[in-house]
């Protein structure tokens, strides 16, 4: 049986009304159709607050049991959708309290005493949010594992490094995967520390606190909040929390897309660093050979929508006067947004690095175009010959200059030619100046030799994974 909810003809605030809201006005007003989600956090506050107001004899222990019976049945009711939401009664918060009214009769109306739906809304955007916080914590998480054990299977392996997408100096594939490592585990430090934030905004009311003596404490407690919100009219007006979490998303997204943008230049045939798996990929209605990175430029093309969150909650929030304005109802579609787009894209990043299949030999051979070990030739020149870095940048440069022209590789070029340039130049160089010789001497902390990139992993599982 569905509930009655729909017969009702007057809003919960109408006392001091004589006519009802224009259709218009219902239908702008109504958040129902995205705030349901609140549904369990905001029944689990209402259980709470009941059972502190019974606690602090406010209400009677016997009236609080009722309340939470009936709350309970609410839940049971929206869980298995027989719950009838309608854009008059506005949002969750007054579909749950009016529909308990129906079940459970006059005691329901004693629900609300010591609380507006300012601090009730504050509260349950906050459980909610902190809960779908943590699974996005556990994501980023899975996502780091990809990351190491595809970094660990390819420890060996030498990539071309790029600087403004040209080709600069050789590094590890493994040294280039740790990098998106550390970017989403300071999205991870970013989740740690809005930890600040759990602290509970209920018992604040309207905006000025209550007459009745609450215990603040214990409905904090019970919700899992680490502490109470002290002032009550920033409790009911802050929105921080939510504009952290945009921030985080928008952070994860630009390292999520700027990893998209290497799957997909790796994965065009120019390059032919990585196969993507089946999975992952689409093909193309007219050209039967085509297979197109779809995951990753979707990935790509979300992070706009994700900024645009950020920006739209943040212009919302810059003007607005304390306490509570209708204008912070906005931010529930952002956050919710962000949060299951988010999911949702780290979900399908995983799936494409478990799945991705590096192609070393391939990496291997571009690194034989753009003379990436030029740096290192003009290192040598500093070391061995004890020129100044300038002059023996200069001297490199001119030797570039010979080996584009003969169209050969550095390495290729032959010890006589080298002569002619400086005399003192040995066979030695050019053994300097091999890929290997590259990569092992970049032993600089955080650099790619590959005894640090095997230190970096060991850090990396013991500190992330743990
Ligand atoms: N649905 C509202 C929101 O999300 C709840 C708060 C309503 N408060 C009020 N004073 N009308 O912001």
């Amino acid at each position: 049986m569905k509930n009655k909810i729909n017969k009702r003809k007057k809003n919960l605030w109408a006392g001091r009304f004589s006519e009802t809201p224009s259709e218009i006005m219902s239908d702008l007003n109504a958040s129902i159709g995205f705030d349901k989600k609140l549904y369990e956090a905001d029944i689990k506050a209402s259980i709470h607050h009941a059972e502190m107001l019974a606690n602090q004899n406010i209400i009677k222990k016997s009236e609080s049991k009722k309340i939470k019976d009936g709350l309970l049945k609410v839940r049971e009711e929206i869980k298995n959708n027989k719950m009838i939401f309608k854009n008059d009664l506005e949002d969750i918060h007054t579909h749950i309290e009016a529909r308990l009214i129906e079940i459970i009769g006059s005691t329901g109306k004693k629900l609300h005493t010591a609380r507006s739906r300012n601090d009730q809304v504050a509260t349950a955007t906050k459980i909610w949010a902190r809960e779908e916080c943590k699974n996005i914590n556990n994501l980023l998480k899975k996502l780091q594992k990809a990351l190491l054990d595809k970094a660990t299977l390819h420890i060996n392996d030498i990539m071309p490094g790029f600087t403004h997408l040209q080709p600069a100096q050789p590094v590890l594939l493994a040294h280039h995967l740790l990098a998106y490592v550390n970017m989403f585990g300071r999205d991870r430090e970013s989740y740690f520390s809005l930890s600040r934030h759990n602290l509970s905004p209920l018992g604040s009311a309207a905006l000025a606190g209550t007459n009745y003596n609450i215990n603040r404490e214990e409905t904090a407690n019970k919700m899992g909040f680490e502490g109470i919100m002290r002032n009550s009219l920033d409790a009911v007006s802050d929105r921080d929390f939510v504009l952290d979490i945009l921030n985080l998303c928008s952070l994860i997204f630009i390292h999520l897309s700027r990893l998209s943008e290497e799957i997909i230049i790796w994965s065009s045939p120019g390059f032919n660093f990585v196969t993507l798996s089946d999975k992952y990929s689409t093909g193309s209605s007219i050209m039967p050979q085509k297979k197109n990175p779809d995951a990753a430029e979707l990935i790509r093309g979300k992070s706009g929508r994700i900024i645009g969150n950020y920006v739209a909650l943040f212009t919302v929030m810059k003007g607005l006067p304390l306490a509570y304005s209708k204008d912070m109802q906005e931010d529930k579609e952002p956050l919710f947004d962000s949060i299951e787009t988010t999911k949702s894209c780290l979900n399908a990043m995983i799936g494409m690095i478990e799945t991705i299949k590096f192609i070393p030999k391939e990496m291997k051979l571009m690194c034989s175009i753009g003379f990436l070990t030029a740096t290192d030739m003009a290192d040598w020149f500093v070391k061995e010959l004890n020129m100044n870095f300038r002059d023996s940048h200069k001297l490199t440069g001119k030797i570039v200059k010979i080996a584009e022209e003969k169209g050969l590789s550095l390495e290729k070029l032959s010890l006589k030619d080298l002569k002619k340039i400086n005399p003192k130049i040995s066979k030695n160089l050019l053994a300097a100046i091999s890929l290997e010789r590259s990569i092992n001497s970049k032993t600089s902390i955080g650099g790619t030799a590959p005894l640090n990139v095997k230190k970096e992993i060991l850090l990396a599982k013991e500190k992330w994974l743990k």
